[in-house]
């Protein structure tokens, strides 16, 4: 990888990425895009920026020609909360948005990483440990998507040699940039609130668990599986990862070893509950542990001083905190 292309760069996943890949790669081979501009955001501002409408083939498969990228990271996607109140969008871009950058792609040779996501999996299989090959029938129009995307970038790789890598992201835990539209992001918004108000009233009910990871392993993954021998490669799309599961109650458990006060209530939407129901509780990850050495650096302890001291800083800077 020494010239990448990546769509959704303002993203919680693309934002942090892009900074990563121009500190390694240098300002000039990473081409972040997105739909929109936003002024004044480091991502528009600190290196090469382009709008790309992930829909628009030729302007897509221009750009990459133009720039001669030689990796292709394609991170625009509804989330899965959006997605749920959006069906027909959530298949035209997560579907329409794939298809096109797997043929930009096939078209120049590049590599390409698209994730792909927990919630690929349906309530059905073992909810925990749950394998990394097993039958996948998604009950969400998101989680739809991804093992369509997931059997499509397969697809892309037997068929036409496209070297297609990716991994089921778990619910990512990040300070720089919130997340938006997806089921697992209360385990952002805890911390904002915990710091901000004390108190955190959370829409998934006590007891659902769900796998999670802070977002430095998140970007790791990407960077080692892009990197990683092809010839080590027995799954390509896409590999299960995880650092933590966690239901609302023990991360709550884990703020308040720092923040005693903080408290959490209930109240919670059924169309998140629902989908959160919908995933496995946790998911085993050997395969990418074997074939290219997943190794996540932070647990939910570490994740928790982490995102508390972080956050603590940006509040104060902000001028949110004293
Ligand atoms: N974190 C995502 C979501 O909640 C799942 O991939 O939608």
């Amino acid at each position: 990888m020494k010239k990448v292309l990546i769509t959704g760069s303002l993203g919680q996943i693309g934002s942090e990425l892009v900074d990563r890949l121009r500190r390694e790669l240098g300002k000039d081979n990473v081409i972040a895009t997105d739909i929109r501009k936003i002024d004044g955001n480091a991502v528009c501002e600190n290196g090469v920026f382009e709008t790309l409408d992930v829909m628009d083939y030729e302007k897509f498969l221009k750009m990459a020609t133009d720039h001669k990228v030689d990796t292709i990271v394609h991170l625009a996607a509804l989330l899965s909360a959006t997605a749920e109140k959006n069906i027909k969008l959530a298949w035209h871009l997560n579907m329409g948005g794939l298809l096109n950058a797997l043929d930009v792609a096939k078209e120049l040779k590049t590599k390409i990483f698209a994730p792909s996501s927990i919630a690929a999996y349906g309530p059905d299989v073992n909810q925990d440990n749950t394998p990394q090959d097993t039958f996948m029938h998604p009950t969400t129009m998101y989680g739809v998507t991804k093992t369509a995307g997931e059997m499509l970038a397969n697809y892309y790789n037997t068929k036409f040699g496209v070297d297609s890598r990716s991994v089921r992201f778990p619910g990512l835990i990040s300070y720089k940039t919130e997340p938006g539209g997806g089921t697992s992001d209360y385990n952002v918004d805890i911390f904002y609130q915990a710091l901000l108000k004390g108190t955190y009233e959370c829409y998934l009910a006590e007891g659902t668990k769900m796998d999670m990871m802070y977002m430095d392993d998140a970007i790791d993954a990407i960077v080692n599986l892009l990197n990683a021998d092809p010839t080590k490669l027995i799954h390509r799309n896409a590999f299960n990862i995880t650092a933590m599961s966690l239901a609302p109650e023990e991360l709550t458990a884990l703020i308040q070893k720092h923040i005693p006060s903080f408290k959490i209530t209930y109240k919670v939407d059924p169309v998140r509950q629902g989908i959160a129901d919908s995933w496995p509780n946790s998911i085993d990850d050997s395969a990418a542990r074997t074939e290219w050495g997943f190794k996540p650096k932070f647990d939910a302890e570490k994740m928790t001083v982490e995102m508390i001291n972080k956050l603590t800083e940006k509040f104060k800077k902000e001028g949110k905190l004293k």
